[in-house]
C-alpha cells in the first residue's frame, strides 16, 4: 500500500490509506504499509495510521525517517527493500500487487505507474496513460469531446500564455461569461480553485491557481445538480460497472462550491446521498457516460466520474478521477456500499483485479 506521497492531496490520501489498512481483509492479504512523505522519501508505516483522520484538526502526514524502502532489482527479481545510509539493503521480500492510494500528481498521474511499469509490478487502477489524462483537466475534455460526451465550455491557459499577453486571457474568460471556475489543471480535492465572479477578481485566482499548477483550466460555472458515478472494470472482458448515481448538495451558503473545507474539513457543510432522486431514464443515461468516459480515457480498476445535471435533463461531464478518495466515507466506497458492494469486498475486488 503507497500513500502520501509528493502533491496537495498528501493528508487526504493518508485518510484513504488509514481506512483500507483498517479494513482490508488481513486472513487473506499480508499489508506492507509504505508512506511517501513530502520530499519524496518511502518510507515503513506502522499499524498506527488506522487512526489518521481529517476531522480532528491536525492534518496527518508521513514523515521523512533514516530508513528508505524502495524497489531494488536483486537476484534476478525486483524485491522491496528498506536500506539506510551506508547499511546493505535488508528484503522486505516480494511484492504482488501495490495498492496506489495517491491522490494528485507523482502518484494519480501516471508517473508512479511508470516506476511499477519499469519494475514489472502489478498495481491496482489505471496504467500511464489514462492516469496522465485523467489528472489533466484539459486534456480529459478533449478526450471526452472526442468520445462525444457533452463538457461544459472553457480555456486552458499555459503559462505562457498568461505571461506573455494576460489581457488577451482576460478578454477569452469575459467570452465565457461569469462567473468562472479557475483550477489548475493538474490537481485534486479541489485544492487551488476558485469561483469568480468578476473580471477584478479574475488575477487573484489565477495567482491562487498557479501556486499549484502552471497550467490553468477556466471553466463557465453551470447551473445544475453534482451527480457522481463509480466505476468499476468488469472482469475479464466484461464491460464496466457502474454504481447507481450518488449527489453531492450543499447544505449551507458559506462554501461558493463544494471546496476542500466543505469535503474535508467540515462534514456538516455537505450531504452526500446515494441514490439520487432521478428518473430511471436518466440514471441509465448517466450511467452509460459514466462507462463511456472510463473506456475514453483508457482507465482500468476504478474511477469516479462527475457530472452536471442541470434542470433541463442535459448531462455535463465535469471530470474523472482515476484514484478517487477512498476513505469508508467517500462518495466512491458509498456509492458501491448503496449499489451492493461494501466497502472490504470492494478492496478485495479492486486487488483481485489487478492480479489477475
Ligand atoms: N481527488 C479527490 C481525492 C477525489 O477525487 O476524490
Ligand atoms: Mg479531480
Amino acid at each position: 500500500m503507497l500513500f502520501g506521497g509528493r502533491s496537495s492531496e498528501h493528508a487526504v490520501s493518508c485518510v484513504t490509506a488509514a481506512g483500507v489498512l483498517g479494513a482490508i481483509d488481513r486472513t487473506k492479504y499480508e499489508v506492507v504499509p509504505i508512506g511517501i512523505a513530502r520530499n519524496g522519501q518511502w518510507v515503513l508505516a506502522g499499524e498506527d495510521i488506522t487512526g489518521w483522520s481529517l476531522t480532528d484538526g491536525a492534518l496527518p502526514e508521513v514523515l521523512a525517517g533514516d530508513k528508505t524502502v524502495s524497489l531494488a532489482h536483486l537476484g534476478g527479481g525486483h524485491q522491496l527493500v528498506v536500506s539506510e545510509a551506508n547499511e546493505i539493503p535488508q528484503e522486505l521480500g516480494s511484492v504482488d500487487v501495490v495498492f496506489p492510494l495517491l491522490h494528485g500528481p507523482w502518484g494519480e498521474d501516471g508517473t508512479l505507474q511508470g516506476l511499477l511499469e519499469l519494475s514489472d509490478t502489478r498495481y491496482v487502477g489505471a496504467g500511464v496513460l489514462a492516469s496522465a489524462i485523467g489528472m489533466d483537466k484539459h486534456y480529459m475534455k478533449v478526450v471526452f469531446e472526442a468520445a462525444g460526451l457533452s463538457v461544459g465550455p472553457y480555456i486552458s491557459v499555459t503559462d505562457r500564455e498568461w505571461t506573455v499577453d494576460p489581457a488577451k486571457v482576460r478578454s477569452r474568460v469575459e467570452a465565457l461569461g461569469f462567473p468562472v471556475f479557475v483550477k489548475p489543471a493538474r490537481a485534486g480535492s479541489s485544492m487551488g480553485i476558485s469561483k469568480v465572479d468578476s473580471l477584478d477578481a479574475l488575477d487573484a485566482a489565477v495567482v491562487e491557481a498557479r501556486g499549484h499548477d502552471l497550467k490553468l483550466v477556466i471553466e463557465a460555472g453551470i447551473v445544475g445538480r453534482e451527480i457522481e458515478i463509480a466505476v468499476l472494470e468488469g472482469r475479464g472482458s466484461e464491460a464496466p460497472r457502474v454504481s447507481l448515481p450518488g449527489e453531492i448538495a450543499m447544505l449551507d451558503d458559506e462554501h461558493a462550491f463544494y471546496d476542500f473545507e466543505a469535503k474535508y474539513v467540515q462534514g456538516s457543510a455537505v450531504n452526500l446521498s446515494c441514490p439520487a432522486d432521478m428518473p430511471e431514464d436518466d440514471v441509465a443515461r448517466i450511467q452509460e457516460q459514466a462507462a463511456l468516459a472510463f473506456d475514453a480515457v483508457g482507465a482500468e480498476g476504478l474511477s469516479r466520474v462527475d457530472f452536471f445535471y442541470t434542470a433541463a435533463g442535459e448531462l455535463i461531464i465535469n471530470e474523472i478521477n482515476t484514484m478517487p478518495g477512498f476513505t469508508p466515507s467517500s462518495m466512491y466506497p458509498q456509492m458501491w456500499a448503496a449499489t451492493g458492494l461494501p466497502y472490504p469486498e470492494l478492496i478485495d475486488e479492486l486487488l483481485q483485479l489487478a492480479l489477475n
